[in-house]
């Protein structure tokens, strides 16, 4: 039977005991438990609540317990609940009796929020560390195919042609906010619940400061009523999780569409791809398929916390709880599809040849014409009234834009002269010279700005 059960007369039923334990899934928390209560027990001493020797005991126990599961060699016990009793009662059994003074001034409700807080943390360094892995590798890949064009599509129609470093960029941006989303996330978690007791606050002349000051804390929580019941940092976490996982599906999506022969822009290197079990021929982007897929699960597990968490009364309750399995999970899921999509994005090769010859269906420059016919005098809406025209002729006579001649440009408005026939890929790609748009000028200055932003972080 448990230490806790001082004032039941029998023991929790196997069922219940099973049904209510935590230490399948919580037992992961242990170094941050472990940290947690040596710097409890040191400050317990500080003040004068523990004699310096029994801080010294009590830290060389629990120093020694973070050896043993290191090792593997910690007796997990369901019928202790959860990490922090597993951890308290080897302590007694190590330490004897002075290890029963490491609770003082402390409950779970406290401790446990402050071991999610801390794997937390640590998970939101992994996360920014990842997240800006890959955007080198989506600079680096931009860098190395400067001069790619491609179709841009809107409605997966080919649209008006962009650079290939434009388009990745934007995957750049995606990430650059998803990177400032789990900064400030990185805030709301770095703030100390150790002090706040089951609930009220605790008797004893504590030193919240100083514990949060060894932690790496940036400040205090002053409210111990929401310091015990509080979830929102995991909360944030999914939540800034589920919209970078979408944006990796997106990119994901690009990939699956642009490696498979129909358009053929590039090929996923075959540390990515797997093969068919049935046809030879085939080369399957499943990493990028499987990516799109756990976006699912991402999405899944904020919505089961948001549920959790809804309508509970304050402060803690075993509800919360809950918040473990999913939240480990989305950690997990989120940084593996970070890393797996860094080696993938680093090692895609780029058919240059088959983007540009995309660009020749499509009537891509027509926008460009219609924009032609604006400089020479004509309103926007009437020239690409004229355009489409054009282009409907140009279909029906199975020819390109390129390939009609000035005359039966002129059929469509007298304003056409010889230098439409001067409109080219470049030419278009050149005239976006817009801060944001897609001109070489401007996605110079762009690579050269997601550069620094990546050295200066
Ligand atoms: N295993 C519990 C959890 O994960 C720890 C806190 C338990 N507190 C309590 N009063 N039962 O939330």
């Amino acid at each position: 039977m448990s230490n806790i059960r001082g004032r039941f007369q029998k023991a929790a039923g196997e069922d219940a005991t099973k049904y209510t334990a935590s230490i399948p899934f919580d037992w992961r928390l242990y170094p941050y438990d472990i940290a947690g209560s040596i710097v409890h027990a040191d400050m317990l001493a500080k003040q004068g609540i523990i004699t310096r020797k029994d801080a010294k005991t009590i830290i060389a126990g629990l120093e020694s317990i973070k050896k043993d599961i290191d090792a593997g060699k910690f007796d997990f016990k369901i019928e202790l609940e959860d990490i922090h009793m597993n951890v308290e009662a080897r302590l007694i059994e190590k330490v004897g009796e002075v290890g029963r003074k490491l609770h003082t001034a402390r409950s779970r409700n406290d401790q446990v929020a402050l071991d999610m807080r801390l794997f937390a943390g640590v998970s939101l360094l992994s996360t920014r560390k990842a997240l800006q892995d890959l955007q080198t590798a989506l600079v680096d890949l931009a860098e190395a195919n400067k001069k790619v064009v491609l179709p841009g599509y809107t409605h997966l129609q080919p649209a008006q042609p962009v650079l290939l470093a434009h388009h990745l960029l934007a995957y750049f941006e995606m990430l650059q906010r998803d990177l400032e989303r789990f900064t400030d996330c990185f805030k709301h978690t770095m703030v100390l619940p150790l002090g706040s007791g089951a609930l009220a606050g605790v008797s004893y002349a504590i030193d919240r400061d100083y514990v949060a000051e060894q932690l790496g804390f940036g400040e205090i929580s002053r409210n111990s009523i929401d310091a015990v019941s509080d979830r929102d940092f995991i909360l944030e976490y999914e939540s800034a999780a589920s919209i970078c996982m979408m944006h990796l599906s997106r990119l994901a999506e690009e990939l699956v569409i642009w490696s498979s022969p129909a358009f053929g822009f590039i090929e996923i290197d075959d540390a990515y791809a797997t093969g068919s079990s049935i046809m030879p021929q085939k080369k399957n982007p499943d990493v990028a398929e499987l990516s799109r897929g756990k976006t699912g699960r991402v999405y899944g597990n904020l919505m089961g916390m948001l549920t959790t968490m809804k309508a509970l009364p304050l402060a803690y309750d075993r509800d919360m709880q809950e918040d473990k399995e999913g939240f480990f999970d989305t950690v997990d899921t989120l940084l593996s599809t970070l890393e797996v999509f860094t080696g993938m994005v680093s090692t895609v090769h780029v058919n240059a040849e088959n983007m540009r010859r995309a660009l020749d269906k499509g009537y891509i420059l027509a926008t460009d014409v219609a924009d032609y016919l604006v400089k020479k005098g004509e309103t926007f809406r009437s020239a690409h009234g004229i355009v489409g025209k054009l282009v409907s002729f140009a279909v029906a006579k199975d020819k390109t834009l390129a390939e009609l001649s000035l005359a039966e440009y002129k059929k469509f408005s007298p304003l056409f002269a010889k230098d439409v026939l001067n409109i080219t890929v470049e030419s278009s790609l050149a005239s976006r010279n817009v801060p944001g748009g897609t001109a070489p000028a401007q996605v110079r200055k762009a690579l050269a700005r997601a550069k620094r932003m990546l050295t200066d972080k």
